[in-house]
């Protein structure tokens, strides 16, 4: 086996769930999906295509007329993007994976910001490549980016630089000044970045687009530009594992035989949903955020009135996440809850070590009141 696979740490959110899945008595925000199930017209297209009898491999880059529908959907927020240049990928992490694939050799240097997702920082090392990790910095209950500190850690030795804005788990978002300065920045360095924005739609600002700032806003077409994206969140579709990419025309062949040698190719009963889906954007984002706003905006001001919580709200995303002074384990705090308080988080030490001492909570909880009850939950638990 490879070392670099042995090395690779388990979730420490999937430790603390294991240890209260299943149990009716714990009101869980661990993971960070919907409670909500997929609307009925997207389920309705997967069945029809089913009865259908579409039941047969399809092409590596995904059915043609998905990848025009999601070409029109990216164009509408963000500028022309042909359909060449988009690939339809089994799920965001096979789309940030296969992107990763693509550009990073053993030995590579990559540099990621953090905290994140743990995914993102393990994709490099999967390949063999050397981690340089940019952390964000807590200020008072906010993370902020060090622009310096990152261009500074960019240099002409860095084949990668990884950034997911809005941020899993800390709500953090790049500033279009920002994603300007990283562009300039690493077309000088020769520098790929692979932009994480599956969050972009769960954005609570007042935007023109009304979504998160986009590396695609400013980008040329031929940009060392890769951009990962999901069905699971602005669609309720966490569970048919289905993403896609933007990226240069010239990668799109090579990015085919890729996903040949991974999954061949996602099935087409779930792009025929994925379909139904981003036609109907609009009947389903839209919803989507405003309730999650509702969830944001009811969670948050309840934390912050708690004793020793530190949090600010998060621009984007669906997670409050919060400083809990006085706990400085955050694993060992996250699984006390499950056990003491039936309340399950996800620790910050999953995202990164920085965040030790932190919790995350994803809001994205249909019944709104479940919020209260588990806020009620932690401040007893606190008061013991
Ligand atoms: C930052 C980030 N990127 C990508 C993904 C991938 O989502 P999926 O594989 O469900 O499409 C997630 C899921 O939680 C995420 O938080």
């Amino acid at each position: 086996m490879r070392q670099a696979i042995q090395n690779l740490e388990e979730s420490k959110t999937r430790e603390v769930a294991n240890a209260g899945m299943g149990r009716s008595d714990v009101l869980a925000f661990w993971f960070g999906e919907s409670d909500e199930v997929t609307p009925d017209f997207v389920r309705e297209a997967a069945i029809e295509s089913l009865r259908k009898g579409e039941t047969f491999y399809a092409h590596n880059l995904g059915l043609p007329e998905l990848r025009e529908a999601v070409a029109r959907y990216t164009s509408a927020l963000h500028g022309p993007v042909g359909s060449e240049r988009i690939a339809i990928t089994s799920g965001g992490v096979n789309a940030l994976m296969l992107a990763v694939q693509m550009l990073v050799d053993a030995g590579d240097e990559v540099v990621a910001v953090t905290p994140v997702w743990p995914n993102l920082t393990a994709q490099p090392l999967i390949m063999g490549a050397k981690l340089k990790r940019v952390s964000l910095q807590p200020v008072d209950g906010a993370w902020q980016l060090d622009l310096p500190a990152l261009l500074a850690a960019i240099t002409p030795q860095t084949k990668l630089l990884i950034v997911n804005a809005p941020n899993n788990p800390t709500g953090w978002t790049l500033s279009r000044a920002e994603q300007q300065a990283l562009l300039d920045h690493c077309r000088l360095t020769g520098t790929w970045i692979l932009a994480d924005e599956v969050y972009e739609r769960l954005y609570y600002e007042t935007t023109p687009n009304g979504c998160a700032p986009s590396f695609l806003d400013m980008a040329r077409p031929d940009d060392r530009l890769v951009v990962a994206h999901s069905f699971s969140k602005s669609f309720l579709m966490t569970g048919w594992r289905l993403g896609w990419l933007v990226m240069p025309a010239a990668m799109t062949p090579h990015m085919g035989k890729l996903v040949e040698f991974n999954t061949s190719c996602a099935s087409v009963f779930t792009q025929r949903a994925a379909l139904a889906a981003v036609e109907g954007t609009s009947e389903v984002t839209p919803r989507v955020v405003s309730h999650l706003k509702l969830c944001r905006d009811t969670l948050v001001p309840q934390l912050q009135a708690l004793p020793r919580v530190q949090l600010r709200p998060a621009a984007g995303g669906m997670y409050a996440f919060f400083k809990l002074d006085g706990f400085d384990d955050s694993l060992a705090v996250a699984k006390r809850l499950v056990a003491e308080a039936g309340l399950g988080l996800a620790p910050g030490n999953a995202f990164a070590p920085e965040a030790q001492g932190w919790l995350r909570w994803c809001f994205a909880s249909r019944d709104v009141s479940r919020l209260g009850q588990g806020v009620e939950r932690l401040k007893s638990w606190l008061a013991l």
